[in-house]
């Protein structure tokens, strides 16, 4: 039986921020499905070296006559699927202005982009941290959505602004709220490149290959079993794959949705370092430091509606293999 979800029969797909970590691998599935992704990227913080399965255009998101020339080259892309914004959670809370700016005026430069060219679906990336604080674990998607990040708030901000274009102009729209987004692609090729990089997973691989000091774990004492901090970690490849069950959905008459895109599994901080140790075969010590500023004890997804509505469920989010892949990644020799 072929491991493809849908033939994409050689069509066009925008893919904004196609050269960041999570955009190459939605590039690298489309273009497996027989699809073409076209990358839009400014390349602030993606790489050149990931644009690999399709055409790039060096746009910024917030300047509508570069977006407008891009859009012409490819008449026939109808469906935009847009990632690109500022995502590192800190720097928002010192740089707000910069964070709307990227995210919000860039996301409405892009919609009214769309309109002049006529497409007519959008796929976005949007985020648990939508949700804000709350206990009722999993997380489902009728939970109150009271962000508490500025990053929260300009994905929410941008949820928003889709709903009102689907209203008042017809935009289709699936809005994928991502969980924590890990691993690497199976090649080794692509995997995650942030700079300054602050998630769990690439810092506590590279305290393990030596190629910085000691881990720190950010709260040990949360009401947990561990201690330790609980997220959902859904691979790389399974958000692509998200977005190829979103197209397939939008070809059947989906017009809307918001959805999680999570496992259902919660996983500890000390989990993952102590899957790192045996992955690697090295030993992985850590330092217990103060609880970070706005860490929820436990997020996990209710990952039901994802399955219900665009037909999702993950195939690559063991826990080991994500391990592997992220592993597998960061022990190759620096990229340029
Ligand atoms: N952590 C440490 N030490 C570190 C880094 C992280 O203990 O050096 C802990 C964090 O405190 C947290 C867990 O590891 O408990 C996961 O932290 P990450 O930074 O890897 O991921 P987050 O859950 O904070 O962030 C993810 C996404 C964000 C999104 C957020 C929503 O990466 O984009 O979920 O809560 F906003």
């Amino acid at each position: 039986m072929s491991n493809k979800r849908t033939n994409l029969n050689g069509r066009d797909f925008i893919v904004v921020g196609g050269a960041g970590y999570i955009g190459s691998h939605v590039c690298k599935v489309i273009s497996e499905h027989g699809g073409r992704p076209i990358t839009f990227d400014n390349l602030s913080t993606g790489h050149a070296h990931a644009v690999k399965w399709g055409p790039f255009e060096n746009v910024d998101v917030r300047h509508g006559a570069n977006l407008d020339a891009a859009f012409a080259k490819y008449p026939e892309a109808k469906i935009v699927i847009h990632l690109a914004s500022s995502i590192e959670v800190g720097i928002g809370e010192k740089h707000p202005a910069e964070f709307y700016d990227n995210n919000v005026t860039g996301a409405l430069a892009l919609l009214n982009a769309m309109r002049r060219a006529e497409a007519t679906h959008v796929v976005f990336s949007s985020t648990c941290a939508t949700y804000g604080e709350t206990e009722n674990m999993p997380l489902l998607e009728t939970e109150p959505q009271n962000p508490v990040s500025t990053y929260g708030k300009t994905k929410l901000a941008i949820e928003h602004m889709i709903q009102s274009f689907h209203t008042a102009y017809g935009l289709n729209y699936v809005t994928l709220r991502y969980f924590n987004a890990c691993g690497a692609d199976a090649s080794g090729d692509i995997g995650e490149e942030h700079d300054p990089e602050t998630h769990l997973i690439p810092l506590a691989i590279t305290s393990a290959l030596g190629q910085r000091g000691k881990m720190k774990i950010f709260g040990t004492n949360y009401d947990t079993p561990d201690g330790t901090c609980i997220r959902d970690y859904i691979h790389v490849s399974d958000i692509a794959l998200a977005h190829i069950d979103t197209i397939a959905a939008f070809d059947r008459g989906l017009d809307t949705a918001e959805v999680n895109i999570g496992t259902g599994i919660g996983v500890s901080n000390l989990e993952i370092l102590k899957t790192i140790e045996k992955i690697s075969g090295r030993p992985l010590p850590y330092i217990s430091a103060p609880r970070r500023a706005g860490d929820l004890s436990k997020l996990y997804a209710d990952p039901r509606k994802a399955k219900i509505t665009i037909g999702f469920s993950p195939k690559h989010s063991d826990l080991r293999n994500i391990i592997q892949t992220a592993w597998n990644f960061h022990s190759k020799a620096p990229r340029n």
